[in-house]
C-alpha cells in the first residue's frame, strides 16, 4: 500500500515540471509576421537602415552632424534646439513622421514643417532622393553629406517602412489603444529584458540633459518608443522588431507593457539615482534581471505552489491511511 502511494506520489512530482515545461514552450513561440510582403518590399536591413539615417543620419554614417545649423533651421523661432539636432529628419518631420500634423504640433519640437507621412505617398523614391538632393528646395540638400546608395535607402524607409501608428496610441493620453500587454510582457522578457532589466531601468538614457528609462521613453514618447523598437538606435547592437519578424501588433503589445514599467525621471545630480530613491522590497524578492531569471522566479513560484498543494494532499492521505490502519488493527 505504502509503496504505491510512493510510487504515485513520484510520477506526480516528475510529470509536473514537464507540464509546465510544455505550456512555456507553446507560450514562447516566436511570433511570425503575417507574409503581407509584395515581392519587390525592401529587405529588413534595408529599412533598418533608412530608419536609423532618419534618427539620427552623422551618428549612422559614424560622423559628426555638419557644423552650425541645417540652413532650413532658421525658418522657425519656436525649436529652441540648435547644432546637431537641427539635422536630423526626425527633429523636423517627427517620430510620427507628421511634422506638423503629429506630436510636434505643440511644445519645444513645434517647427511647422511639413508632415512628411502624407507627402510620400504622393512621391516615387526617385522623387524622394531629389528632393534630398535639393531638387525642389537647395536648402534641403544632403548631397554633400550622403551618397546616392545612403539617399535610396532614407527613401526606401519613407515609402515602405512608415506605419500609421495613430492607431494605437492615444494622442492625449500617450496610453496604448487595445494593446495585449500579457503578450507585450511575453516578448518582452524573451528577447529585451537580457539588457534593459525586467523593469525597465537597466539602461539609462541620457535624453537632452534628462536621465530617462525604457517606461519613461514608452510613456512620454511612444512613438520613439515603437521607431526605435522596429529598427534600433544608432550605435546600439540591439536586436530590433524587423529582424525578428515582429508584426506592427508585436511591437505595439511590447510598447503597452513598456508603459506599466516604472517612468521615474531622474533630474542628472552627482548622487547615484538610488540616493533618492525609496527602496521598496517587491513580494517574492528583487525583479529578475535577466530573461532566464525571470523564467526560474516564475517557474520558482509555481513549483513552490505545487509542492505546497502536494505536501498537503500527502498529509491527508498519509491521515487517511493512518486512520484506515488504526481502523483496521481494531
Ligand atoms: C531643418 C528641418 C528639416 C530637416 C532636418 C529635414 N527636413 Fe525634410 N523638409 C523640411 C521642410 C521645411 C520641407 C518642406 C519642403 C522643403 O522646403 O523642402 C521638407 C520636406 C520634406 C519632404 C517632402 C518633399 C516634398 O516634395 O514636399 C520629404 C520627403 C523630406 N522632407 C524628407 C526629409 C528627410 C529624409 C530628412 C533627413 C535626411 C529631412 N527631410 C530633413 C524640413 C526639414
Ligand atoms: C543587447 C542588448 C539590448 C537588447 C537585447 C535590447 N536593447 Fe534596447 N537598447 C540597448 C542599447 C545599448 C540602447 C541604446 C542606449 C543609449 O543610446 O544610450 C538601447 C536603446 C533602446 C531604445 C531607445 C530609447 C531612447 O532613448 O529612445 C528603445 C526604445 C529600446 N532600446 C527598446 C528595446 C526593446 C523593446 C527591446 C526588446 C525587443 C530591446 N530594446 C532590446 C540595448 C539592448
Amino acid at each position: 500500500m505504502k509503496r504505491y502511494f510512493a510510487i504515485l506520489l513520484v510520477a506526480l512530482f516528475a510529470t509536473i515540471p514537464v507540464f509546465i515545461g510544455s505550456v512555456q514552450a507553446i507560450s514562447f513561440q516566436p511570433q511570425t509576421s503575417g507574409s503581407t510582403e509584395t515581392p519587390s518590399a525592401p529587405s529588413p536591413e534595408v529599412l533598418i537602415q533608412g530608419a536609423i539615417l532618419y534618427d539620427r543620419w552623422y551618428a549612422a554614417l559614424g560622423r559628426e552632424a555638419p557644423a552650425g545649423d541645417m540652413p532650413i533651421w532658421s525658418r522657425q523661432s519656436t525649436n529652441s534646439r540648435s547644432g546637431p539636432d537641427t539635422w536630423r529628419c526626425v527633429e523636423c518631420h517627427g517620430w510620427d513622421y507628421k511634422g506638423s500634423q503629429g506630436a510636434y504640433k505643440s511644445g519645444s519640437h513645434f517647427t511647422g514643417f511639413p508632415n512628411i507621412r502624407a507627402l510620400v505617398p504622393n512621391m516615387s523614391e526617385q522623387e524622394i532622393v531629389d528632393h534630398l538632393k535639393g531638387s525642389k528646395d537647395p536648402a534641403h540638400n544632403f548631397s554633400a553629406y550622403m551618397d546616392d546608395a545612403t539617399l535610396e535607402k532614407l527613401a526606401s524607409f519613407l515609402k515602405n517602412g512608415l506605419i500609421d501608428d495613430d492607431q494605437y496610441i492615444d494622442d492625449v493620453s500617450l496610453k496604448v489603444v487595445g494593446g495585449n500587454i500579457e503578450h507585450g510582457k511575453q516578448l518582452y522578457g524573451q528577447v529585451c529584458a537580457k539588457c534593459h532589466g525586467s523593469d525597465g531601468m537597466q539602461i539609462v538614457f541620457h535624453t537632452e540633459g534628462v536621465d530617462e528609462y525604457l517606461g519613461s521613453v514608452a510613456s512620454r514618447d511612444p512613438w520613439r518608443f515603437l521607431h526605435r523598437t522596429r529598427f534600433g538606435v544608432a550605435g546600439a547592437d540591439m536586436p530590433v522588431g524587423a529582424k525578428l519578424g515582429w508584426t506592427a501588433e508585436d511591437g505595439r503589445d511590447v510598447l503597452a507593457y513598456a508603459q506599466t514599467l516604472p517612468s521615474r525621471l531622474v533630474t542628472p545630480s552627482p548622487k547615484p539615482a538610488s540616493a533618492y530613491a525609496t527602496p521598496v522590497s517587491p513580494v517574492g524578492g528583487p525583479p529578475a534581471s535577466s530573461i532566464l531569471g525571470g523564467v526560474f522566479t516564475g517557474f520558482g513560484s509555481i513549483l513552490l505552489v505545487c509542492l505546497g498543494s502536494l505536501v498537503f494532499l500527502g498529509l491527508l492521505v498519509g491521515i487517511g491511511a493512518l486512520v484506515v490502519s488504526v481502523l483496521r488493527k481494531r
